[in-house]
């Protein structure tokens, strides 16, 4: 299994220029703005999508200037879309701190979100292939397309599975395929090796969004998030579709009781949603909704791994196999 630690020390001074393009292009004159940034910096994620998109290069070629652009342009759009994210859904809090929206307000996430956004798009204009700028955008509206579908689902409630990997396609692996298969083109890959590249990062994404849904239903953990939110949020995730499936006579007793949560925009929980999204979590536990959700899990991790088949091998390609063993057991 590889960690976010080992992998970056295997990447060394290739994951520092990707840090000093990210840095060179946050910066502004604007001393608000600075002041949400350093804040931002201050706390930073895993770095997840920049070490697979640097160790997807390496696998399959050299790494160019422009594989440090694409690096900072998806760290920097995840980090856009976590600002706007944690306003949609009223997070407070987010890397283990108060979340931008909280500690500032709601109107300045949004714009700081805007403003990493539209840098990591400068980025990319300026210095990359247009190929490269379109995958991008595409995984910009992805993204919007699946957030939107699972505001509407939970409006509905009526999420089934085929809806669930339609919004995570969306929301989550989308930006992982752009990510990893602009970077396997930034480092002259051919179409073979750019197209196992694209497949493994659909199923690292895949896999990545399972498990931190599984996450959200595991007590205890020092995610930096608060759990059961997607409950409180209305989200049906895996792990409770999984026990739906296997016990379909209490479904709609359970859809019935999700449904008296009505405002998702509030930051309090009620005492009554608290103990809705207990008896939930119980009925999810109850009906093996987590092992349902696992077992997906492991089959998408499969498919990343064997996608990887036909690349030749390489140190970089053993940390990607590792990489999506990491995702599978990670807990953060
Ligand atoms: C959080 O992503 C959003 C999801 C897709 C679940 P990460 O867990 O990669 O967030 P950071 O960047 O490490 O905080
Ligand atoms: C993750 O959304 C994907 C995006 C940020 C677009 P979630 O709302 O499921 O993720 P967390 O739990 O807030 O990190
Ligand atoms: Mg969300
Ligand atoms: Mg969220």
């Amino acid at each position: 299994m590889t960690d976010t630690e080992s992998a970056r020390s295997f990447l060394g001074s290739d994951f520092e220029k990707y840090r000093q393009t990210l840095n060179n292009a946050i910066h502004s004159d604007e001393e608000y703005l600075n002041a949400i940034n350093k804040y931002v910096l201050g706390s930073r994620g895993k770095e997840i999508r920049p070490i697979l998109s640097l160790l997807a290069g390496l696998a399959c070629g050299k790494l160019t200037e422009q594989n440090y652009c694409c690096a900072a342009a998806t760290e920097m759009l995840h980090t856009a879309t976590l600002m706007h994210d944690d306003v949609a859904d009223s997070a407070s809090m987010r890397r283990g701190i108060l979340s931008v929206s909280a500690m500032f307000s709601a109107p300045a996430a949004v714009l700081t979100g805007d403003f990493w956004l539209a840098r990591s798009l400068n980025l990319l204009v300026d210095r990359c292939d247009k190929q490269i700028v379109l995958n991008f955008s595409e995984a910009i509206r992805k993204m919007s397309e699946g957030e939107l579908l699972q505001l509407d689902k939970a409006d509905k409630l009526d999420t089934d599975e085929d809806d669930y990997f339609r919004i995570i396609y969306g929301k989550t692996a989308a930006l992982f395929e752009a990510s990893l298969k602009s970077a396997a083109m930034a480092s002259g890959a051919d179409s073979l090796c750019t197209d196992c590249i694209t497949s493994y990062a659909e199923h690292v994404g895949l896999a990545f969004q399972i498990k931190d849904d599984i996450m959200d239903y595991t007590p205890g953990l020092d995610t930096g998030k608060l759990p059961g939110a997607d409950l409180k949020e209305r989200k049906i995730t895996l792990p409770l579709i999984g026990a739906m499936k296997n016990a379909p006579e209490q479904s709609s007793a359970v859809i019935a009781k999700i449904s008296t949560i009505e405002d998702i925009f509030s930051k309090e929980t009620t005492q009554q949603e608290a103990q809705i999204m207990a008896e939930v979590s119980d009925f999810v536990a109850r009906n093996k909704g987590i092992d349902y959700a696992a077992q997906k899990l492991s089959t998408q991790i499969g498919l990343a791994v064997d996608s990887l088949t036909p690349l030749p091998p390489s140190r970089a390609k053993e940390f990607l196999t590792g990489f999506a063993e990491y995702v599978g057991k990670r807990g953060r």
